[in-house]
Formats: structure tokens, sequence, C-alpha cells
């Protein structure tokens, strides 16, 4: 639906939800043989995200939780990305730098327990995985196109082509990517002008595209394992199921003795599994979650996740 405009549309999104969110929860019960009236609470996400889109979820929850008599939990998107990789096996222990990769996010965060957040870098303009859809764009790849990107990098020869690797000697822990894409932008062009863009060259820009943002993220990744002194690295968000990044980063951590941990592919890109795990992890932290139901209507498209966290 959205790939006809080259993004997200959020007018259309809100409206697909409306449309979906009630059966998608009937047929989510009937699959799983289980009925709404054992679960203990709702979980919804708050935020951060597209207003309307927010606005489905909260309303269509409260509604479930006055219907009921059940508690509604308010659950922030990025914690429901940041605990994920806790879904998988092994599972790792607190504390650890997670390393969130999404479409609208690309942060480090030093996390010590449930709750406890430190922000330790960020992008300072487009996200890894915004960066990785509009140079897809440009390769004429359909939306979203960090998958699609990732693929056609399997035939193309990293090197080939030079793009920059942005902020990598900056000495802090912050991202760009926004000048990675306007160099991957000016490079198609050019190749565009003088006719020499074959399937070839698209494939070895891609390729060197996917290196420049994986040598950042890894480069970074280190910096910041080195700054705190912690030895696990949890990797969530979409860009998280780059299979290059995976690799890199992979080898790269088992030199220094620092263990990493993906959440499985299917729980990288945005899901409902790690909201609800995200709410399943603070009720069993605080119980008393099951008395303060937040049926508020309380979205908050823009939120910081170090907003919720406890110092
Ligand atoms: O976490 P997510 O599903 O949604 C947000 O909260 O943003 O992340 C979506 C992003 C998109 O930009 C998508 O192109 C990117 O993750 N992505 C990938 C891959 N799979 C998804 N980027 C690079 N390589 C992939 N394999
Ligand atoms: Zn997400």
């Amino acid at each position: 639906m959205h790939a006809a405009y080259g993004g997200v549309v959020p007018e259309l999104a809100s409206r697909d939800h409306i449309r979906r969110l009630v059966p998608l929860i009937e047929s989510v019960f009937k699959e799983g043989g289980r009925s709404l009236c054992e679960i203990d609470a709702i979980a919804v996400t708050h935020g951060p995200g597209l207003g309307g889109a927010l606005l489905v979820g909260s309303s269509v929850a409260a509604g479930l939780g006055a219907a009921l008599g059940k508690p509604v939990i308010g659950v922030h998107h990025l914690e429901g990305h940041l605990l994920s990789p806790l879904l998988s096996r092994p599972r790792p222990d607190f504390p650890f730098v997670a390393l969130l990769v999404s479409g609208g996010h690309t942060q480090l965060m030093a996390v010590e327990r449930l709750g406890q957040y430190q922000l330790l870098g960020e992008t300072v303009d487009d996200a890894a995985g915004e960066a990785f859809d509009k140079t897809a764009s440009l390769l004429g790849l359909s939306y979203p196109g960090g998958p699609a990107l990732s693929k056609l990098a399997e035939t193309g020869n990293p090197g080939r082509f030079k793009l920059p690797r942005p902020m990598v000697a900056s000495g802090d822990l912050d991202f760009s990517f926004s000048g990675l894409k306007t160099a991957a932008m000016t490079l198609i062009r050019k190749a565009e002008a003088n006719s020499t863009f074959d399937v070839q060259s698209r494939a070895d820009v891609a390729a060197e595209f996917q290196a420049a943002v994986v040598d950042v993220l890894v480069t970074k990744s280190l910096a910041a394992l080195k700054s705190t002194g912690l030895t696990r690295l949890v990797v969530s968000g979409g860009v998280g199921a780059n299979k290059s990044l995976r690799e890199k980063l992979t080898r790269a951590v088992r030199r220094r003795g620092v263990a990493v941990f993906y959440p499985p592919m299917e729980l990288c890109t945005d899901n409902g599994a790690m909201i609800a795990f995200a709410a399943a992890m603070r009720l069993a932290e605080d119980p008393a979650l099951l008395e303060n139901s937040d049926i508020s209507f309380n979205i908050k498209p823009r939120w910081a996740l170090e907003e919720i966290s406890v110092g």
C-alpha cells in the first residue's frame, strides 16, 4: 500500500490499522487457542511514533481494557526493541550496551537494568534504516528498501566506488547518515548521466553503501563498549536484521572477549511480541501496575527513552 508512495503515508497507515486491528486480535487468539479472558493485562505502544497510528492502538486497548476489566499498560516503543533480544536464547544478562538501529532511530544506550537506560550517542540527522531506504529508492528499489538493498549488495563489490564513513573519527558516540546518502546520490546521478550505470554498478554502489553504514555501526559499538567497560552488546531494530552487520559485528567483538546478542530476525523489525514482553517485564517487577490502568489515550508521538529511565 505504501510502496507506491516510497514511504509510509501516516493517514493511510492509521486508517488501515482501524480496519485490521480487531480482526487481527481475534485471529491471533483463535490461532493460539486462547481466550481474551485468560490474559492478565493489555500492553499497548504509547509512543514514539505516528500520532494517528498510536491513537488507534491506544483506543482499542482502552476499549478492550474497559470491556474485559483488565489493566492497560503503556509501553515505550524503543524499550520494546531494547528488550527484544531477551526473548532469544541464550538470553543476555544486564548490564549491556544496546545498539538500536531502526527506520526512525540510531542510538547507543547503556542498559544497567530494566528501566535504567543511559543514552551514549545517537544520530544527529537521518537514522540508519532511513538512509538504507532513501539510497535504495535512488537505486530504483521499492520501499522498504533496506532488505532489498542488502540483497542487491550480495552480488556487488564494495570498494569499486568509494563512499565516506561519516563521524568514525569524531571522538564521540554520535552518528550522521545524511551526508552518506547525499554522497551515494551524487555517485548514482553521475553514473546515470554517463550511461555507465549497469546492473553490476548498481550492485557495487549498494555493496559500498552497506559497507559504509556497517563500518560506522561497528566502530561506534566497539567505542561504546570500550568507554563503558561493558562486555555484552545487544543489537535490535530493523537494521539489526542486516546480515552483513551481524557478520562484521560478530567478527569484531570476538577478539575482544565481548558477547553479542541478536533477537531472532522476526523480532528485529516492529512486532507486537516485544511490546507484550516489555510490559510483562515491568509487571513482574511492579505488580502495582495491575491496579493502575492507563486508559488515558495518553499517546506520546515524541518521547525520549531517557524520560522513562530511573536515573
Ligand atoms: O524497527 P523497524 O521495523 O521499524 C522502525 O521502528 O523504524 O525498522 C525498519 C527499518 C527500515 O528502514 C528497513 O529498511 C530497515 O529497518 N531494515 C533493514 C533490513 N531489514 C529491515 N535495513 C538493512 N538491512 C536489512 N536486512
Ligand atoms: Zn521499531
